[in-house]
């Protein structure tokens, strides 16, 4: 099993598949993607063949992120080969939403087992203000769909002053959908230092409110990520945060990443990326590849480093998907 030197397992993988993304969110692409769409994101072969290697590590969770994922048109087939790996047990997807309704039978029926969807307003008018597209229905006709088929769905919503930390629509919303929405504090970026500065709110401030409305925490498992969960006897749905700032956060971390080129992260905010893509050639024993993850895991630090607002090499999040 992959542990690091201050004892934790990493047996959640987050493999990226693309950095492209259709949405511009006000935190992460203002201006829309800018890169070059056709740049050579890792093939299906080389995503199984690094699936492979970590599941030989012990991972168990592997969640296909972007960019939007659901871009590639080749996804069923990336998470249908995925889930038949030997060990893999969950295979999830991060999603925007885009044309849900449309695709998430297929991606049920490749394997897919649970999808986190990012909606950071209830309020259509406000989704469109963040995200740029008037699509909240039909995401939402998606949840339900994705429910239907029996996934677990959870919901992201990155938490930001004055845009939706009144929480009206997600109040609104949760009274009666059971569902688990994550208030997620924004995290600075190279890209976004004047909007974290704006917007940025401590979770903190949410979860004394939370209390206070009666909000009561869910007990914690030993497994559970990083999210404090809470509930309440008048809603149908919970509530998390998930609060980067606060102290102790990295002390449960357990996932690595890989971006879509292919270099291994170590953390969202390591300074820059391990490249595993040579190893993920067809020629290129498996064994080189487990070798060189984990010599690379003896470096990772105990935690980010932003509270010096050192953001590392991340100017947005499409680059290795939150
Ligand atoms: N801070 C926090 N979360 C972010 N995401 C993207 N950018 C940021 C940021 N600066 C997360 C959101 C989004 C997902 C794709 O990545 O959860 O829904
Ligand atoms: Fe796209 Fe996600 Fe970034 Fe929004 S946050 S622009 S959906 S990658």
């Amino acid at each position: 099993m992959l542990q690091d030197t201050f004892g934790r397992r990493f047996y959640y993988l987050r493999l990226s598949v693309t950095d492209v993304c259709n949405f511009s969110c006000s935190y992460c692409l203002p201006d829309g993607y800018q890169g070059r769409p056709d740049e050579a994101f890792l093939s299906p072969d080389e995503l199984v063949k690094a699936a492979r290697g970590f599941a030989a590590m012990g991972t168990q969770k592997i969640r296909l992120t972007g960019g939007e994922p659901s871009l590639r048109s080749d996804l069923p087939e990336i998470i249908e080969r995925i889930h038949t790996i030997e060990g893999i047990q969950t295979v999830a997807v991060t999603t925007n939403g885009y044309k849900l309704p449309q695709r998430i039978k297929r991606w049920a029926d490749a394997g897919l087992t649970q999808i986190n969807v990012s909606i950071d307003s209830l309020d259509p008018i406000e989704f469109k203000h963040i995200t740029g597209h008037d699509r909240l229905p039909e995401i939402l006709d998606g949840i339900t769909e994705a429910k239907a088929l029996g996934l677990t769905v959870k919901v992201n919503s990155v938490l930001m002053k004055d845009v939706n930390d009144d929480m009206t629509s997600v109040l609104h919303w949760l009274r009666t959908n059971p569902v688990t929405l994550r208030f997620i504090e924004v995290m600075e970026t190279s890209d976004q230092e004047v909007f974290f500065r704006q917007h940025h709110i401590s979770g903190g401030t949410i979860k004394s409110r939370l209390l206070a409305d009666g909000w009561q925490p869910v007990l914690r498992k030993v497994a559970d990520g990083p999210a404090q969960e809470f509930w309440h006897p008048a809603f149908a749905g919970r509530i998390g945060l998930i609060m980067p700032y606060s102290k102790d956060f990295c002390a449960t971390c357990n996932r690595l990443r890989i971006s879509s080129l292919g270099k291994l992260h170590l953390c969202l905010f390591a300074e820059q990326g391990i490249d595993l893509r040579p190893l993920l050639q067809p020629d290129v024993p498996l064994s080189a590849m487990i070798d060189a993850v984990t010599r690379h895991l003896g470096a990772k630090k105990a935690g980010h480093d932003l509270f010096s607002h050192a953001s590392g090499a991340m100017a947005n999040l499409s680059q290795i998907g939150g």
